[in-house]
């Protein structure tokens, strides 16, 4: 079969950085019959050790410590923005002057407006996007999608999300860039509450109100640079500054009227200090004829209910298998599970089947915007007290895309 051989470029080799490299090695892996063949062309990283690992390790031809020398290069065709978030505006806007397609990774921009310029820029520039919002991607996600689609669960009445992990559950967990303002905008709010605004809208359309409150659990954390270690660090007796953004976040929603569930309402809540919930990252659609919920802790399963009446009412837990998004493209049968990195794969897969001229299956940056609207909302909302109102975004997946 004739192979399509795509120049990749990738900015940042951090945690993102390397899994965005195994989405594109096991591309041709896992999706062969797509005679895709990606060729990991030059990775930039500040830090010398991490380019040299891309090189190294990974596999690309060459590294940099310049991301402009990423976007200049000829032989690159689409690039991976992995770095943190205060850089992922300008480094989205000038893949676009560059006329590169772009996967970045989420939240696209530290407010709306930030990632607003994206969006101007890639739509100018006539490019193709992907954003990392991975969680959508997961073949239950997707079957419940379906069921929400087709009627199966009659019309939505109300969605509840928790998105609690427990990553600076530590008190001496490590002042990573994700704490400081600057460098990462709002805290929890863009860092999961993005991902579960977004899950809400692929399932169930879009948010348009918010009221919402936050809360700053620990004021203060050791310091740790960018480029070492990562948010999971924990560092003894190193030196303290100041939290600058929120650990949990409650918000009151209310979907709009074009979306599946028009009417519907909810509860979104996330937390980066829970105890006890590693990443339950659950959310649970509850319409007049039926229920889904589903938690990425166990990510292989989903429970649905159908129907009001009868002894069989109530949950029944249906293991992911073939009949659920891509996951028979993974594992040949039910029960043997499909893991994160693997959701990552079927995001390179969208990405670059869009960028091929195919199907535009994939979060872009249209649908960043609106999770952006929706964490902004919230945070304006916290501050005032009042319910604020999330503008709608054109060109989303679900204006896109029908089930
Ligand atoms: N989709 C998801 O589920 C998910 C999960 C984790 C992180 N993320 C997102 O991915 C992004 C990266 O997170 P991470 O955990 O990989 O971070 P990380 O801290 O592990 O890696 C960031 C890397 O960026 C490098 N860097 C800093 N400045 C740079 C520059 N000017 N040019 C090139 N490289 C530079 C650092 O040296 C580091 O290697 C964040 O925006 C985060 O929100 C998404």
């Amino acid at each position: 079969m004739e192979q399509k051989t795509i120049g990749v470029g990738l900015i940042s080799v951090g945690w993102m950085g390397k899994v965005h490299t195994r989405a594109y090695t096991s591309l041709p892996i896992v999706y062969p019959e797509l005679g895709i063949k990606p060729r990991l062309v030059i990775a930039a990283d500040t830090a010398p050790d991490r380019a040299d690992y891309a090189r190294d390790v990974l596999g690309f031809e060459s590294s940099t410590m310049d991301y402009q020398e990423v976007l200049a290069h000829p032989d690159v065709d689409v690039v991976s923005i992995c770095a943190p978030n205060f850089l992922h505006a300008e480094m989205g806007r000038a893949a676009a002057a560059a006329g590169k397609a772009f996967w970045i990774e989420k939240p696209v921009g530290r407010s709306a407006d930030e990632t607003l310029s994206v969006v101007e820029a890639a739509d100018a520039a006539g490019v193709e996007t992907a954003v990392g919002f991975n969680y959508r991607n997961t073949p239950a996600i997707e079957y419940a999608r379906q069921l929400v689609a087709d009627g199966s669960l009659g019309r939505i009445t109300n969605v509840r999300g928790a998105f609690f992990a427990d990553y600076s559950s530590e008190p001496k967990g490590a002042l990573s860039w994700r704490f400081i303002r600057e460098l990462a905008g709002t805290g929890v709010l863009g860092d999961l509450m993005g991902h579960l605004a977004d899950l809400a809208h692929y399932i169930v359309g879009p948010i348009s109100e918010v009221s919402a409150l936050t809360s700053m659990v620990y004021t203060e954390r050791p310091k740790l640079p960018v480029g070492q270690g990562t948010h999971f660090a924990v560092i003894e007796n190193g030196e303290m500054a100041p939290v600058e953004n929120e650990d949990y976040a409650a918000l009151l929603v209310r979907f709009g009227q074009d979306a599946a569930g028009a009417g519907a309402v909810g509860t979104l809540e996330a937390s980066r200090v829970a105890v006890g919930p590693r990443a339950q990252y659950s959310i649970e659609i509850y319409g007049t004829e039926g229920s889904v919920r589903w938690d990425f802790e166990r990510m292989n399963e989903l429970e649905v209910a159908l129907g009001r009446t009868g002894p069989t009412v109530g949950y029944t837990r249906v293991m992911a298998g073939a009949d659920f998004g891509d996951f028979a493209k993974f594992q040949p049968g039910a029960g043997t599970s499909m893991g994160y990195d693997d959701l990552k794969v079927i995001e390179a897969k969208k990405f670059l089947i869009a960028y091929t001229g195919g199907e535009s299956l994939n979060a872009d940056v249209h649908d960043a915007l609106l999770a952006n609207r929706v964490v902004q909302a919230a945070e304006d909302s916290s501050n005032s007290g009042r319910w604020e109102t999330v503008q709608p975004v054109e060109g989303t997946t679900s204006a896109r895309q029908a089930v």
